[in-house]
């Protein structure tokens, strides 16, 4: 992770800042673009025309950046070659509009960013730092730097701090478990049971992860899109979602895995590829890797 005197310190600011200034037109421009779009993502789902139109403004800026080398989206096939400073460059995951199935119905969803100072697809290992912007009554952003995780909120663009050093509090007190019950595991069954039995601990699914996560992060608990009975790698990607949500919780004193070991060590090789998701207090992660094994 990175450190104070990082030499790419100022580099994450700058595509930090340049994600909090994309937000409002984001977030403006989701009215209008409720619609579906004819294809689908790498990944098989339907696009929306707000994917579509959020992913070319992040490449369009984030690209034009002089710490930018790479760019990659959860909404476009190829990883794009920027024309940024080779030697010192950085690479960029984007999931542009995480949950945007949750558009129609008007609930959460959010923007996720990667930074990693190798070529994709990187490991966790390689990250600098991740970000996520999430779009709910008000607009909030959290980053991770290797120096801490910071809340803000984004007002017009512009973020201002409202948390220094965010860590998950000691007590957890949700979880939320995605894919379809019939279709868990039955040792993710067994968990979920462990979880349940325990009166501190209510269920909150909202099916967006960005939402799911930043609940976590404020009230503690596990988010989980485990390995499925018909998906053995689950839902999520590694590049542009495992991997900045394992940073951030991991940041913030929380532990991240896919079933064994840190999303951070899982092994990269493909831009699309997917992997089970569990982050969230470290007891009941431990606990989880205990049950899977
Ligand atoms: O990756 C897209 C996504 O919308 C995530 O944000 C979310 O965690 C998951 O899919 C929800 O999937 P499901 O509709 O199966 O609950």
């Amino acid at each position: 992770m990175a450190t104070q005197a990082d030499p790419h310190a100022d580099a994450i600011e700058e595509i930090f800042t340049t994600v909090a200034a994309l937000a409002p037109d984001i977030r403006d421009a989701l009215p209008g673009r409720r619609v579906q779009n004819d294809e689908t993502n790498p990944s098989g789902e339907t696009q929306l025309a707000a994917d579509i139109y959020a992913d070319e403004l992040f490449r369009e800026h984030l690209g034009a950046l002089d710490s930018v080398v790479e760019y990659a989206s959860e909404e476009r096939t190829k990883i794009v070659p920027t024309d940024g400073e080779e030697d010192t460059g950085l690479s960029v995951a984007i999931d542009p509009l995480d949950g945007s199935s949750n558009l129609k119905s008007n609930n959460t969803m959010g923007t996720i960013v990667a930074v990693y100072d190798a070529p994709l697809p990187a490991a966790g290992s390689d990250l600098v730092a991740a970000a996520y912007v999430l779009f709910g009554p008000i607009t909030t952003m959290i980053t991770a730097d290797g120096d801490g995780v910071t809340e803000y909120l984004v007002d017009d663009g512009v973020r201002e701090v409202i948390t220094e050093d965010v860590q998950l509090p000691d007590d957890p007190s949700v979880y939320g478990f995605g894919g379809r019950v019939p279709d868990w595991p039955d040792d993710f069954t067994a968990y979920t049971e462990d979880i349940e039995s325990d009166d501190s601990m209510k269920l909150r699914y909202g099916g967006a992860m960005i939402g799911d996560i930043n609940q976590v992060l404020i009230y503690g608990g596990v988010f989980a899109y485990p390995a499925l009975e018909s998906a053995p790698n689950g839902k999520l990607r590694l590049q542009f979602e495992g991997n900045p949500i394992g940073f951030i919780i991991e940041s913030a004193g929380g532990r991240s895995s896919d079933g064994t070991q840190s999303l951070l060590d899982v092994e990269p090789n493909d831009v699309h590829q997917r992997v089970p998701v569990y982050v969230g207090n470290d007891e009941l992660i431990e606990q989880l890797e205990a049950s899977l094994d």
